[in-house]
């Protein structure tokens, strides 16, 4: 794993900035795989800055996001497809429609995981971005997941709805099942970008670093990928 630790939260967004800008760049029919959570909000106004400056181009990009709450529809306000559109695709110029996520409000459960997966078979990520989650988490895929897993609905835990709850009213309104890419389908992606930022990150940072690989800390399954790179600031590194 390459590691990257940068002096602050505005350092690591421009370095994973750059990664993110150069293979869009390289490649403009690249398949992104996108993340949500706060971390990658510095990095999202970098891309926005870039596309409106230089100009990087996303007509062609295809994008899969990694999980979206069960329960709530794209027009939500706290829905993933809303925080995608509002943080990144309505100031870049990709086209909606190559832009996937989880439906949220499918009618059928397993029918929309096997869709998921499908699309997901079908479109391997040039890159998969993703932060962590305090218990060492990736995407919604929570401690104990198998490390096969591909797209499922996951109960989500007491910790991630807590750590979530600043982004709601109050915490009753976290849901509490989620969909999420699966590690199967994380580890399908041919480079891995993992983020993490501040010291609530330190400890899970850690165990992703220098931990056994087991399922009880899923980011650990990164330390098997061939291409991945960590960029943490100071206080992430902290216990490294
Ligand atoms: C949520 C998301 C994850 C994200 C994590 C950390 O649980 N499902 O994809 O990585 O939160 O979020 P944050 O970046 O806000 O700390």
């Amino acid at each position: 794993m390459k590691i990257i630790k940068t002096k602050d939260y505005e350092e690591l967004s421009a370095e994973a900035a750059k990664i993110l800008i150069d293979i869009v760049r390289s490649n403009p029919y690249a398949v992104l795989g996108l993340a949500t959570g706060t971390t990658p909000l510095g990095l999202y106004k970098k891309l926005i800055a870039d596309h409106t400056k230089n100009p990087t181009s996303y007509k062609h990009i295809r994008a899969v996001n990694l999980d979206e709450y069960k329960g709530l529809p794209k027009e939500h306000k706290q829905s993933y497809a809303y925080f995608m559109r509002k943080n990144l695709f309505e100031h870049i110029d990709i086209d909606l429609e190559n832009a996937h996520i989880e439906n949220g409000v499918a009618a059928d459960e397993q029918a929309e995981c096997e869709r998921y997966d499908k699309l997901l078979k079908s479109m391997r990520q040039d890159i998969q971005l993703l932060g962590l989650g305090s218990n060492g988490h990736i995407a919604f895929n929570e401690p104990n997941t198998s490390f096969e897993s591909t797209t499922h609905v996951v109960n989500l835990t007491e910790s991630t709805i807590k750590d979530n709850a600043r982004l709601f009213n109050n915490i009753e309104e976290v849901p509490k099942q989620a969909y999420t890419m699966g590690l199967n389908s994380i580890m399908q992606a041919k480079k891995i970008l993992i983020l993490a930022s501040g010291v609530n990150k330190a400890e899970a940072v850690y165990k992703l670093v220098n931990g056994d690989v087991t399922e009880a800390v899923p980011a650990s399954i990164l330390q098997n990928h061939p291409d991945c790179t960590l960029i943490i600031d100071k206080e992430a590194a902290k216990l490294l």
